[in-house]
């Protein structure tokens, strides 16, 4: 790679080269500045860092992270650039699910701090110009919230229509044939009461009944809650799982079996009812009436552009700001087609919206495996840090992302600690995996933790791959990653210029221009996803453009600094931003 700033210094735009001449010998970019009121709201263009706090940074030295530890780190992160973190649940839970079974939503649970620790979280995540969102879980609760132990304690309980019991088709035979995300029947028989009540995951995470009004006051109290302590939104986890029908009619059997050997089944009665849009409406009201734009991110896995869509309101505009969008991060292959039709599609069939790509987070393999290829995995993640960050998109990344970490699955089943592979295993390895402990040093426990154990055993790759490494790497992929992040907070068409596909069917190199509308200027940034060099030829007229070279702001070795738009030849795997003036 080529983004060394003493190497290119010289012939760096002055936009540009400000941010590259401040950093260190390390390579580090200067902390962000102060956000600066703007028309448009924080989130648009925003990249927000996944944290999953038990293996973000533990200061307590019992091998879990912790809010103390995520402060403590508060600097790495505005170094990096982000604008918002958001954390992975940190509620009281009895952890059947690591925290996606919340006993209590409005409280931290001790493993994690206090609530003065996180009130600390907030203050000092505010000095360093980075929001806090909240993981907010409203399809279900744990077993052990109160909520659930008065609704299971007798059929007459007030509480008991705030979750899904139903008599079962007979003696031992549930209610109907819908199944759970880990594996067997959605439904668990409770003998106390001799009804059964549904989970769309685990039985410890019975499902919420999102019919019953009492639920939704409930749980918009608890996004009060968080609200009102200042936090800038929230990532809902499971939103299309809020409905099921209300018939409970079967699912439709498919062919095939599932990775627990279950039947597949159309998840149409389970997942994605059009009553989920009522109440995203009404919680976006809810946002929308605190200052600050607060921002919904939703967990929303969606086949197409048009039910993406839909989940930002239709044209109405009125539901989440930011469903996720699956589509792009998860082609899972280096086809320059699909990521030129799929980004292409974002920019286009989405009303201008904005769509929130996201290729790493807590429960798929990290995109270092599922993109690489085992020989050129560094430059094949420069490629993927460079569709994410530099795309017309809002980004979600994900603790570890930035160095490179790698998905290390339990190397047996007795050291499986995610409930969904104790029971898929051996075929599904679960997400252990990608949620490994940060890496931050080649010192004890890659300077995550001084325990003799770690809740995840740390991957044997951290004595190369930790910040403290790449920190001093002027071409390591941290330091692409601070590039490409100060280049789009640096440079107008690349913080705000529409995304222009300029190869229509090149199955080799992926090209487009950000530029911004009327102006004769723009970045071209031009990625080889072979292993083969490829040559390039632009015609940009169209796009107002006359100059006939592009001048590199960020790329691999082997690409020229200044390059001729008719014969633009990038080595294997290489990439090539420049700007066009
Ligand atoms: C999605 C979360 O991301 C995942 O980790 C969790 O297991 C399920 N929802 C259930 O809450």
């Amino acid at each position: 790679m080529d983004c060394r700033g003493a190497r290119r210094r010289h012939t760096l735009p002055r936009m540009i080269l400000a941010v590259l001449l401040t950093a260190g010998a390390s390579g580090q970019t200067q902390p962000a500045k102060p956000a600066q009121k703007q028309a448009t709201p924080w989130w648009q263009h925003a990249i927000v860092y996944e944290i999953y706090p038990r293996s973000f940074q533990d200061t307590k030295g019992d091998g879990v992270g912790d809010i103390p530890g995520i402060i403590q780190r508060l600097g790495y992160l505005q170094q990096l650039g982000v604008n918002a973190i958001w954390l992975t649940p940190i509620y009281p839970s009895p952890l059947k699910d690591f925290g996606y079974d919340i006993s209590n939503y409005e409280a931290i649970d001790p493993m994690y701090g206090t609530m003065a620790d996180f009130d600390h979280l907030l203050a000092a995540a505010r000095a360093h110009h980075i929001r806090v969102m909240m993981d907010m879980v409203l399809n279900h609760t744990s077993d052990q919230s109160a909520w659930f132990k008065e609704s299971r304690s007798s059929r007459n309980n007030p509480k008991r229509a705030w979750y899904i019991w139903r008599d079962g088709k007979g003696p031992g035979i549930p209610p109907n044939n819908w199944e759970s995300a880990f594996g067997g029947s959605a439904w668990t028989y409770d003998p106390t009461t001799k009804q059964w009540y549904y989970h769309a995951f685990l039985a410890a995470q019975p499902d919420l009944n999102w019919r019953n009004p009492e639920v939704q006051k409930a749980m918009f109290d608890a996004c009060r809650f968080w609200l009102n302590k200042g936090v800038a939104g929230f990532r809902l986890d499971a939103v299309p799982n809020l409905f099921e029908d209300p018939k409970l009619r079967d699912e439709q059997v498919l062919p095939g079996k599932n990775a627990y050997g279950d039947p597949n089944l159309n998840p149409d009665r389970t997942e994605d009812l059009p009553e989920v849009h009522d109440v995203m409406r009404s919680l976006r009201k809810l946002v929308d009436s605190y200052q600050g734009d607060r921002v919904l991110i939703g967990e929303t896995y969606l086949p197409n552009i048009k039910d993406q869509l839909a989940w930002y309101g239709g044209a109405r505009h009125d539901e989440l700001q930011l469903p996720m969008d699956m589509q792009v991060g998860m082609i899972n292959k280096l086809d320059a087609s699909l990521f030129r039709e799929k980004i292409g599609q974002a920019e286009t069939q989405l009303d201008g919206l904005m769509p929130l790509f996201v290729f790493d987070n807590h429960d798929n393999p990290r995109s270092w495996n599922r993109y690489g290829d085992g020989v050129h995995d560094q430059a094949i993640a420069r490629i993927i840090a460079t569709i994410l960050l530099t795309t017309r998109s809002a980004d979600l990344m994900y603790y570890g992302e930035e160095i490179g970490m790698t998905t290390t699955p339990p190397a047996s089943l007795s050291q499986v600690r995610d409930p969904a592979a104790i029971r898929g295993w051996p075929a599904y390895k679960g997400r252990d995996g990608e949620r490994t402990p940060m890496q931050w040093s080649s010192g004890r426990d890659a300077g995550f933790s001084t325990a003799a154990t770690t809740w995840l055993p740390i991957p044997t790759s951290y004595k190369q791959v930790n910040v403290a490494v790449e920190s001093a790497q002027p071409d390591s992929l941290l330091n692409w990653y601070k590039h490409l992040i100060s280049m789009r907070s640096q440079i107008p068409a690349l913080a705000r210029g529409a995304n222009i596909m300029v190869d229509r069917s090149d199955p080799n190199v992926l090209s487009y221009l950000r530029q911004v509308p009327g102006q004769t200027s723009a970045v071209l940034v031009a990625m080889n996803f072979t292993d083969q060099p490829h040559t390039v030829s632009y015609d940009l007229r169209d796009k107002g453009i006359k100059a006939a070279t592009a001048h590199a702001l960020l790329k691999d070795q082997g690409v020229s600094e200044t390059v001729n738009l008719h014969h633009l030849t990038l080595p294997p795997f290489a990439v090539f931003i420049g700007e066009i003036q």
